[in-house]
């Protein structure tokens, strides 16, 4: 029978003998999933790993300074903090097509990796938290335009990598990820944290992306996610997420008349991700939640609710 310990066990093994005395980079995201990834690997093979953790100027608000002191305070793992926001925005000066924007970011996160160990030889693999879902929906759903979304973390890139793939969780699915996450004693806070994909915001700032669309796109899902937690829908809900529009629309303020952006909000119940609802957030909450973003983020005048399901909607907009 499956339980997280019997996981735990084999997998430590399985890491042991497969990594020998090779060293092992982790890709931490910022995410459940490679959080738990290294805290396994780390269990395994201890100071033969070492955790990168990038700022591609993708992430929300505050999050790289948070999340890479939980890393190193909380988990004591062995994390390197990298700051290549300039980079990033620079690959991705004007780019709209979203596949393109997956692209471009999941292959600079490998050269990040890969220049990161450059000088150390005993580096020769590359561990991500790829899970079941990932494999299935980047490989197998083929219809005649092939992949649905290629999710970063997964397969495709490794051509032009150095490294190879470490991916000891391919079979799980996310519940049964946090389980293992919260036997490994990670603090449940962080277990219960909504998925967040690899691309971050550059898939949330639907089209060509810009700082301020990025710096508007924070300020509104800090809102939006603050105001979840305080109301205690924080974990009713699978995810949540806001999206910014290529879109501007009219608007009045005071006497003034607006031309801003607008924002969607989504929230999703979900068992794995790979089918969702959307949820039936109380109107009395998405009344605040508009409030606030309208009067306190300027430069979006509107905001929606996004009453998609998937499929055929998928959760991400891009
Ligand atoms: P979609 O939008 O395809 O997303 O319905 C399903 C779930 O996967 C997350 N997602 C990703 N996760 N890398 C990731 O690690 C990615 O490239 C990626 N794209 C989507 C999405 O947030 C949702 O939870």
């Amino acid at each position: 029978d499956w339980t997280p310990a019997s996981f735990i066990e084999e997998t430590i093994a399985n890491i042991r003998k497969q990594v020998g005395s090779d060293k092992v980079i982790c890709a931490l995201s910022g995410g459940v999933d490679s959080t738990v990834t290294a805290r396994l690997i780390h269990q395994a093979i201890g100071d033969q790993l070492l955790c990168v953790f990038v700022d591609n100027g993708l992430l929300r608000k505050n999050e790289f300074e948070e999340v890479l002191s939980m890393y190193r305070d909380v988990l004591k793992l062995p994390v390197r903090g990298v700051d290549r926001r300039a980079l990033f925005m620079k690959r991705l000066h004007g780019v709209s097509d979203p596949e393109k924007k997956r692209k471009i970011i999941g292959n600079t996160f490998i050269d990040v990796f890969d220049e990161e160990v450059a000088d150390d030889k005993s580096f020769t693999w590359l561990a991500q938290g790829t899970l079941y879902p990932d494999v299935i929906e980047s490989v197998s759903f083929k219809g005649p335009s092939a992949t649905i979304k290629s999710h970063h973390n997964v397969g495709g890139l490794p051509e032009k990598m150095n490294l190879k793939l470490l991916e000891p969780m391919r079979e799980l699915f996310k519940d049964e990820v946090r389980a293992v996450g919260r036997t490994l004693g990670i603090p449940d806070s962080f277990i219960n944290r909504h998925p967040f994909p690899g691309p971050g915001l550059g898939i949330r700032v639907l089209g060509a992306l810009s700082e301020e669309k990025l710096d508007l796109l924070r300020e509104a899902d800090a809102i939006f996610i603050q105001g979840l937690r305080e109301s205690g829908l924080y974990d009713k809900v699978w995810q949540a997420l806001v999206v910014l529009l290529p879109v501007q629309s009219v608007g009045v303020m005071g006497d003034e008349r607006t031309y801003e952006f607008t924002v969607a909000l989504r929230a999703v119940t979900s068992v794995d991700g790979m089918t969702a609802d959307w949820a039936q957030l109380p109107w009395d909450f998405l009344a605040g939640i508009s409030n606030r973003i309208i009067n306190e983020v300027k430069g979006i005048n509107r905001v929606v609710y996004d009453v998609s399901s998937k499929p055929p909607a998928t959760i991400e907009w891009e």
